[in-house]
């Protein structure tokens, strides 16, 4: 991939690649907190924690694929299942000029089905991936050679600043969306500030597009975090091998175990690494020495199970206006259209 031309704007730098794909990067370091730094605070606390957005280096996206594809991971096949219905019900939704803009550009599968939506609708299509991984960049390319009238920009960063940055771009309507139940990552507090981010970040008639996973039986819950395959369990495990090989670290992950379950009274599963024995464990970029109890658990992930009156409550109290809801037959997964309430 060879660039045209690099510029600087609004605190980014521009590159373009060609006529149809251009990206934008921070120009200068945020000041965001390393990984080293985030570390030392969360492992320093009494429930030690790591935070998920750690999961996804190269081998844990990977193994977030291979999770995808389980016959117990409902959540990805019942969410396309939603999505193809789409075709059908969402262009009454679609008056005018839309572009697709989706945060955490996630499955290349799922951009393709609302790209193709537009493309029924519109002959030019723009597509606005925002992700902090530069991933973005070769699933872009990727898609420019299936769809002819496509023209993507890119932005490679976190979805606050992100949205801060389609904002004001222009006057063209966004279809925002936000699919996987990534927002089950959310605990409710930083939820609703995460969605009154997005609201504020939406034009007049821009919607609003998102993925919820529902409240469930707790054995189907449970066996999607604890597959047979334990490919769940490695994904978990993977996190430790990567503060490992970034941070020096000398985590030995015979000596923990994957554990997840379904809390019915906060409806979320809960994902931890259990210590099999009494350990030291150093992390030398952190500066950390850490002891570590048999049994004890660092809590790594809560993914958060929505029943329709939760969904009615968070967003109405983060002003947005319920335009459509979708499910599947079994009512496990939703998605979720929304508008601006003024
Ligand atoms: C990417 C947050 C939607 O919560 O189901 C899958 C991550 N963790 N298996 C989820 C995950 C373990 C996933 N999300």
């Amino acid at each position: 991939m060879s660039l045209k031309s690099i510029q600087r704007k609004r605190g980014y730098t521009k590159y373009v690649v060609d006529k149809r794909l251009c990206y934008y990067e921070p120009s200068r370091d945020k000041l965001q907190k390393t990984f080293a730094q985030e570390l030392s605070s969360s492992l320093a606390q009494k429930q030690k924690s790591i935070h998920p957005k750690f999961f996804y280096d190269k081998k844990g996206s990977q193994l977030f694929e291979e999770i995808c594809k389980l016959p117990e991971y409902y959540l990805t096949r019942t969410e396309i299942g939603i999505l193809t219905q789409l075709y059908d019900k969402l262009p009454s939704h679609l008056n005018g000029d839309f572009r697709l803009v989706e945060l955490g550009s996630g499955s290349s599968k799922k951009t393709r089905i609302l790209l193709s939506i537009l493309e029924r609708l519109h002959k030019h299509i723009e597509y606005f991936p925002i992700d902090i991984s530069k991933i973005l960049k070769e699933s872009s390319t990727i898609l420019l050679d299936d769809y002819e009238n496509l023209h993507i920009t890119g932005i490679i960063d976190n979805y606050e600043s992100g949205l801060e940055f389609i904002k004001n771009y222009d006057n063209k309507k966004n279809l925002i969306a936000f699919l996987g139940s990534s927002f089950g990552n959310f605990d409710y507090e930083h939820g609703l500030i995460f969605l009154q981010k997005v609201n504020s970040s939406m034009k007049k008639n821009d919607l609003f597009l998102i993925g919820l996973d529902l409240v469930k039986d707790k054995t189907v819950l449970e066996y999607a975090y604890n597959d047979s395959q334990g490919v769940t369990a490695k994904f978990n495990l993977n996190v430790l091998s990567r503060i490992n090989s970034e941070l020096d670290g000398n985590f030995n992950i015979n000596k923990f175990a994957h554990h997840a379950f379904y809390n019915e009274y906060k409806n979320r599963v809960e994902i931890y690494l259990r210590s099999l024995e009494n350990q030291t464990v150093e992390i030398h970029k952190a500066g950390m020495v850490l002891p570590i109890k048999q049994d004890e658990l660092i809590h790594t992930e809560n993914s958060y199970k929505y029943t329709i009156s939760k969904i009615k409550e968070i967003f109405s109290m983060s002003g947005f206006r319920i335009k459509d809801i979708w499910f599947d037959e079994r009512r496990y997964f939703c998605l979720v259209l929304l508008s601006k309430n003024d």
